[in-house]
């Protein structure tokens, strides 16, 4: 084949190396429009995976790059005047422009033709001329670009400004330094390439950059205060730029992120950044541009795949491993752009947080890395959550956690579930068994389903209820056998329908309407769920006052029956969630338009329920901390307010949960994936919160927890099937202070041997 690189990148030279490896016959030109020698940025980052991939694609130049492998162990972290250092992270490193001269070498050393200072223009007829135009022009690319509609690009500009610098300062770690200036915070990340360099790339907001006046200094101007500003790290050494072609603010960039829908257009092939790009942050941009070139290589020489085969193929698997690390790296970049939420930690969390940011290096990665750097911080959890009492190194999700006067045995919860099986609001034996069961699981905290104030409240006929007196009985005998049999605390979640109301039980089709014997339902505004369920009427003063009036018995009645807790559910587009989203909430009085008066009734009828239930006692609330709407929605910036605002009132938790507030809505799931929303609310709103939403592993809820993302965690869906979800993962940790009902004592520790068993086996077996 005739093939032209355009852009003597990482993808392009080692691309042209692979296809020539593989079929010696192939005709490639390289064309480059920079100079010899002539490259931005400093060092670059490996992982030990990337090392085996290139050592299995070309072992000749992965040896010359391993032999110039700049290698270390440990990461610095200085925030507020401490050092943390934590060790066993293994990173490999090397110059940008080194690499490219082993990988030119190697190119042509195998036939592939060079051309430098060759400016390449997309419209150049001579592109026809060729069987294969590899776009490896980078994250600018201009082949990219002349068929955008084509790949289908997608550009996202980040918010934080960053410039990539080098120093003769040779780091020992790599290197985070945190700096609070008079205009806001920066920071720099250094790591040593080679045996005389370090890179160090500096970044803070756009705002900070402004008025530290960066964008009107030259880049000699804006070495020299960087140099200043990072003097105590850089001992004496200068900094420097290879940027010399961008001129004065340029060498400020905003990171931009690439993604196409489609990879190839015509003759044109997309690879590397010109397709997609990772955030510095990351480390795995030129990772990622070596594995698309060995796999587009791959599938070109594979003896009949047809051409349109092969770049299924490659886009299929390629585009697999960049959702996945741009997902990651996507964490990693909004922790930097929201780093002032953090800047309230201590040191060790603050640490602790910036290593899990991207949500790929988890509790357990951590313990494997450096067992004594994370037991330090599972003690400084434990020290936290009693007060100095416990220096216990455990687990954090077995610590106890306090609100009011009540205290929860450890921080895993069952998620409100609506079992839908309940006959005229009252709870069964069905409920007993299931509460009981899961309070016996282990769980510190077990919440109620949607337990609804009125009959006409009621999500299906076989919601329960919190309305008569025979509710509170059978609610009585659960709580009291869970306070008899466990040391759970339970919590009354306490509810309304609004516009979701009268529909059919669960497993029976989802908001769907009853097939016959619908009730009328209210709602903040006549708007129905969807063209399908009944359009609401919209309440009248008199409706809010009832209302609000059977909340307030419902409160009552849940403490004549036991309860520790009150939840009012005000999420999930069930009535008071209506009040709250512009999405449902059509009102033009003061109880709709801006947030203030969308808030008016929610916030009435939680101080309402407040000042009917014991002041010892805890209230939380569970809100939708976004629409999935844009800005036609609830935003996580609202979320906050929203939060904010509950929590003035009285509310000692909010219970984080997202969506559900209208029918189109088109969530992004994925592991954790409310779990952000919690982190945001927790932090910005300086409040105590649960996280919920796909959270599954134990090593999930520690993370959570020790990072601060979150102060509870719920668990809905695993506790489904496992009631015992709790007491698994404190065999699987081999944490033995937790309570376990002494009936079960024998197989408690019969799970905890053989859990232990399989694991050493499996350890035996990696090492
Ligand atoms: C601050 C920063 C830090 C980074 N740190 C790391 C790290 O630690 N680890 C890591 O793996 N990655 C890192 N990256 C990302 C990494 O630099 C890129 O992902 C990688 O270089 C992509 O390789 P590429 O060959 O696709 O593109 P590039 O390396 O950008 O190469 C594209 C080439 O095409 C040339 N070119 C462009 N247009 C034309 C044209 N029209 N005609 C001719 N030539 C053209 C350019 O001059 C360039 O040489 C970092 C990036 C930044 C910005
Ligand atoms: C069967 C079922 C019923 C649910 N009922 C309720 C409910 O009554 N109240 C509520 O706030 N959330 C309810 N949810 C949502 C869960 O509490 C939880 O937020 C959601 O399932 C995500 O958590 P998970 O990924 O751990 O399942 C329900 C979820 C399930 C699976």
């Amino acid at each position: 084949m005739k093939i032209a690189c355009v852009g003597a990148g990482p993808a392009g030279l080692y691309f042209a190396i692979s296809m020539k490896l593989r079929d010696p016959s192939h005709d490639i030109t390289v064309f480059e429009r920079n100079a010899p020698g002539v490259t931005f940025g400093w060092g670059v980052v490996f992982s030990d995976q990337t090392v085996e991939n290139l050592q299995a694609n070309d072992p000749k130049s992965a040896k010359v790059i391993a032999d110039e492998f700049a290698h270390w162990d440990d990461i610095d972290v200085h925030f507020g005047g401490e050092t943390i250092t934590s060790s066993g992270h293994g990173f490999i490193g090397i110059g940008r422009k080194r690499l490219l001269e082993i990988l030119q070498d190697r190119a042509r050393e195998l036939g592939v033709g060079i051309e430098f200072n060759a400016e390449c223009d997309p419209a150049d007829p001579k592109w026809s001329d060729y069987d294969l135009v590899i776009a490896s022009d980078g994250i600018n690319s201009r082949f990219r670009d002349a068929y955008e509609d084509a790949f289908g690009v997608d550009v996202e500009t980040r918010a934080n400004k960053f410039v990539w610098l080098g120093t003769s300062k040779v780091f020992g770690a790599f290197t985070f330094a945190f700096e609070k200036t008079e205009h806001g915070w920066i920071w720099a990340h250094a790591y040593r390439f080679a045996p005389d360099c370090s890179t160090f790339i500096v970044e803070c907001s756009e705002e900070t950059w402004a008025s530290f006046g960066f964008d009107r200094m030259d880049q000699a101007e804006a070495i020299a205060a960087c140099e200043k500003l990072f003097a105590k790290y850089l001992d004496g050494h200068s900094l420097m730029s290879n940027a010399a072609h961008l001129r004065g603010s340029a060498a400020w960039l905003n990171f931009r992120r690439i993604k196409c829908e489609r990879w190839s257009a015509g003759n044109v092939i997309l690879l590397g950044d010109a397709a997609h790009t990772a955030h510095f942050s990351v480390g795995s941009g030129t990772k990622l541009a070596l594995e698309d070139a060995i796999k587009l290589a791959q599938v070109l020489n594979r003896s009949g795949l047809s051409l349109e085969a092969a770049m299924d193929e490659y886009v299929a698997e390629r585009n697999l491993e960049v959702l996945k690390l741009q997902n990651s790296a996507r964490n990693s970049t909004e922790w930097f752009e929201t780093l002032e939420r953090y800047t309230h930690f201590e040191p060790l969390q603050f640490a602790y947080s910036l290593l899990t940011r991207s949500q790929r290096i988890s509790h357990e990665n951590l313990r494997l890395r450096d067992r004594a750097w994370l037991e330090g911080v599972e003690r400084w959890f434990w020290q936290r959550a009693t007060d100095g009492r416990s220096n216990k190194t455990a687990p954090p999700m077995f610590a106890p956690f306090k609100m009011r006067e009540m205290t929860v045995e450890n921080r895993i919860t069952v998620s409100p579930m609506a079992m839908y099986s309940a006959v005229d609001g009252t709870p069964n034996d069905f409920h007993f068994v299931h509460y009981g069961e899961r309070a016996m699981g282990g769980a510190g905290l077990v919440f109620t389903e949607m337990t609804c104030v009125s009959p006409e409240g009621r999500i299906s006929p076989g919601c329960t209820g919190m309305w008569n007196y025979d509710h509170v009985a059978a609610w009585k005998r659960i709580v009291h056998f869970v306070h008899a049999n466990s040391k759970a605390k339970i919590c009354l979640q306490l509810g309304h329908s609004g516009a979701k109301g009268s529909t059919r039980v669960g497993w029976e089709g989802d908001n769907m309407p009853l097939v016959d014997g619908n009730w009328p339902v209210m709602a903040a505004s006549d708007v129905a769920w969807s063209p399908v369920n009944q359009v609401p009427l919209a309440m009248t003063r008199a409706d809010m006052d009832a209302v609000r009036e059977q909340f307030v018995a419902a409160v009552q009645m849940g403490l004549h029956a036991g309860f520790d807790m009150i939840e009012l559910h005000a999420a999930h587009g069930y009535l008071l969630s209506g009040f709250l989203t512009p999405l449902q909430n059509r009102r033009t009085d003061e109880y709709g338009g801006s947030l203030e008066n969308r808030l008016r009734y929610p916030l009435e009828v939680f101080a309402a329920m407040r000042a009917g239930w014991p002041s010892d006692r805890p209230m939380s609330v569970r809100i939708s901390a976004t629409d999935w709407a844009g800005d036609n929605g609830i935003t996580p910036d609202e979320a906050v307010e929203i939060a904010e605002a509950f929590a003035s009132e009285g509310a000692d938790l909010i219970d984080v949960s997202a969506g559900q507030t209208w029918a189109g809505a088109q969530p992004v799931y994925g592991r954790m994936f409310q779990t952000p929303f919690s982190d945001k609310l927790r932090n910005e709103g300086k409040l105590a919160t649960m996280a919920v939403g796909n959270i599954y592993e134990p090593d999930h809820a520690n993370s959570i927890l020790a990072a601060g993302r979150a102060d509870l965690v719920a668990l809905a869906r695993p506790h489904l099937i496992d009631p015992f979800w709790t007491l698994r993962a404190a065999a699987q940790l081999d944490y033995r202070d937790v309570h376990v009902p002494p009936q079960y004592l024998n197989g408690m520790s019969q799970l905890a041997r053989n859990l232990k068993r399989e694991a050493e086996a499996a350890a035996a077996l990696r090492a």
